[in-house]
């Protein structure tokens, strides 16, 4: 079966019908903005968003979410609402409000020094500071305040919490509602669960797991972290849990871990990437004073050190080097969102990452010809797809990335079918893209050769897998995974 907005809209319905439906998340899937030419409306980079406004678009609700754009607090009511999406308005964005100093412990701090570090496990000391967790727990009450007044009146709700800059909220909520009241509680978190003996090196260990363990479902993309996070709840809090039937027992309440890997709007996209506006794009992209080589490649990421970009450049210089009759003949166009600038460890990775392009470009520019062009912002969706039906390969390289949507979104765009998607063996999404080449990250030799074959492919052969990668993205997008959550959380309603 196909899943597509409707399906899960009826199953909301038939499912979940008497219960008021909010989502939590710190990211906003709007931005409200000032710019010279008045207030702009803006999306942020990252899948969690992307990932859960089709839902809500198609099944209304409520989304408590931070405000994070200078003109927010502008554009709501006297109960920090606004219909959203700007223009064609489908449900309710209710913000949250933090002052810069809440912003700087709970999401610059806590949230993307600690726990994010923490998560990925790649090398990046995770920062454990007494008022980054204090103020961790006073925004996660921030939400679940936000959260108590939506509920107010109400004898039945779904609360999807999201990610891990909430893990206190869902027990904060469950304690704060009336006894009568009844609420499912489920919690999606988009990025790996470390081993327990890694999770364990966190000093609130013990309130992180009973916060989350308030939900009544909590998802993973991959079945490893379900384990992972199984065995911390055992060692840590000595819960009782079943590796077998993904469930821990836990102060008389079940409490249900499961996977579910999530993806793309593969038909959205499959219609943007044919607009004419894009093959116009195209075009421009491949103009003279532009792209005039023979190959393109194209990286797309948020600046962050889980993405494994030095490493992919390392590997474009060894290509280069290695196989030099790509030089003047192949660019790498990167758009690098810049994201979570004001921590140090991202400010550092920005100039490291620019130094590195410009010895790359130093060392082998030749006329007009440089190999790597870096574009420091997040493109529109009609340059992005022209990009992405552009290039040659596509490479998406982290060295630990619990999903990673780009590759989805590479080739839901891929409507010519001919590119080919290089994968980090550490993306989540890898274990169901089987015909993409698969890559260590940290391997340079191996690396570049992988950039080699991927542009020698014949193109036959780089047809037949595009074709299987988009039968898998078609099949399992966006909406089979929300109907999967939202029907398993269903299964807890009765
Ligand atoms: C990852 C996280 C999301 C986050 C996104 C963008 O995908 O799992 O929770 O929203 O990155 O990061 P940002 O810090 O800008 O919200």
């Amino acid at each position: 079966m196909l899943y597509t907005a409707k399906e899960v809209q009826k199953l909301v319905k038939s499912k979940l019908g008497g219960y008021k439906f909010i989502i939590v998340s710190n990211r906003e899937p709007y931005i409200h903005m000032h710019t010279p030419s008045g207030v702009r409306v803006k999306t942020p980079a990252g899948g969690l968003t992307a990932a859960l406004d089709p839902l809500m678009q198609a099944c209304g609700g409520t989304w408590v979410a931070g405000g994070s754009g200078d003109a927010d607090r502008e554009n709501v009511d006297k109960k920090d609402r606004c219909r959203v999406p700007p223009g064609k308005p489908r449900y309710i964005l209710k913000r949250v409000w933090m002052s810069k100093e809440e912003v700087d412990k709970f999401y610059f701090g806590f949230s993307n020094q600690t726990l994010w570090p923490l998560c990925h496990n790649v090398f990046k000391e995770p920062i454990f500071k007494r008022s980054f967790w204090d103020g961790y727990k006073h925004s996660n009450a921030l939400y679940a305040e936000a959260v108590g007044k939506e509920l107010k009146g109400v004898k039945e709700a779904f609360i999807w919490f999201h990610d891990y800059h909430l893990a206190l909220a869902p027990k904060m909520v469950r304690n704060g509602a009336p006894n009568k009241q009844k609420l499912v509680l489920a919690h999606f978190w988009h990025i790996p669960w470390p081993t327990w003996n890694t999770f364990m090196l966190l000093p609130w260990a013990e309130e992180v797991l009973e916060g989350m363990l308030a939900n009544d479902l909590i998802g993973f993309h991959l079945h490893p972290y379900c384990i992972n996070f199984l065995a911390s709840v055992e060692n840590v809090l000595g819960a009782k849990v079943d590796y077998k039937a993904l469930t821990v027992r836990y102060r008389g309440r079940t409490i249900q871990v499961k996977p579910f890997p999530i993806s793309v709007d593969f038909a959205t996209i499959d219609k943007l990437a044919r607009r004419p506006e894009v093959r116009r794009e195209m075009k421009r992209v491949r103009a003279p004073q532009y792209i005039p080589y023979k190959y393109i490649g194209v990286g797309v990421d948020r600046i962050d050190y889980t993405k494994g970009i030095i490493q992919r450049f390392r590997a474009i210089d060894r290509f280069l080097e290695k196989y030099p009759k790509y030089q003047n003949k192949f660019v790498f166009v990167e758009a690098g969102a810049p994201s979570r600038t004001r921590i140090p460890a991202y400010m550092k990775l920005n100039e490291e990452i620019s130094e590195l392009v410009d010895e790359i470009n130093w060392k082998y520019m030749r006329g007009y010809w440089k190999p790597i062009i870096y574009i420091k912002e997040k493109l529109d969706s009609d340059k992005l797809f022209a990009l992405y039906r552009t290039a040659n390969v596509c490479i998406v390289s982290p060295v630990q990335d619990g999903m990673n949507l780009v590759t989805k979104e590479f080739i839901s765009a891929n409507v010519d079918r001919s590119g080919v998607l290089i994968v980090s063996k550490f993306a989540g999404a890898t274990e169901e893209l089987k015909d993409a080449i698969v890559v260590n990250p940290y391997d340079v030799e191996g690396f570049a050769d992988a950039i080699m074959d991927s542009l020698e492919m014949p193109l036959k052969e780089r047809q037949k897998r595009m074709k299987n990668l988009r039968a898998a993205v078609r099949k399992n997008n966006v909406f089979k995974w929300l109907a999967d959550f939202i029907s398993e959380a269903a299964k807890l309603t009765s």
